[in-house]
């Protein structure tokens, strides 16, 4: 059985990956509005994988036998400036997750919680990509200044990440099953 205190800050980490998929999902948005539709395909399939993540914490409680409580989500940030301050935003953003992650599993440690150490270990490691992806286009992105050639090459290479299959956010996925 889950002790009420992981399960309380687990629960808090539910919302902030499904804020992490809003502010990914509301990104796609703003890529698509500027025509950059091969980040807009990055950015879906980004909140893909923080829905999966919000999902891993989710069944992590319920097969413990506690409750996953869906806290109220804040109202996020639905515009950008340019480009260039959408992929700073994800790479903060990353931060942000790590060191709550960071958190999380100081806590587990206090609680000698060593049954959700493991979870907290795919998180840590995962982590570590997550912040890696974001930084590495961050830096594409700073490189390219005001290049539209090279934001359109970027957009491209971007547009080729692959979506996991039956994605509900991949429009083709979703038209073939509907
Ligand atoms: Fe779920 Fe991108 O961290």
């Amino acid at each position: 059985m889950i002790g009420e205190t992981i399960q309380s800050i687990m629960n808090e980490q539910i919302k902030n990956e499904l804020e992490s998929y809003y502010i990914y999902l509301s990104m796609a948005s703003y890529f698509h509005s500027e025509n950059l539709d091969g980040m807009a395909h990055w950015m879906r399939i980004q909140a893909h994988e923080e829905m999966t993540h919000a999902m891993k914490f989710f069944d992590h409680i319920i097969d413990r036998g506690g409750t996953a409580t869906l806290l109220d989500l804040k109202q996020l940030k639905t515009s950008w400036s340019s480009p260039l301050e959408a992929w700073k935003d994800a790479c903060d953003h990353e931060k942000f997750i790590t060191g709550k992650i960071h958190g999380i599993l100081n806590r587990v440690r206090a609680e000698n919680d060593y049954t959700a150490e493991p979870l907290l270990a795919w998180f840590v490691n995962e982590q570590i990509e997550e912040e890696a992806n974001t930084e590495k286009i961050l830096r594409q992105m700073e490189r390219i200044g005001d290049s539209r050639e090279g934001l359109f090459m970027l957009d491209r290479e971007l547009g080729t990440r692959i979506f996991p299959p039956g994605s509900p956010l991949d429009p083709a996925a979703y038209n073939a099953a509907t």
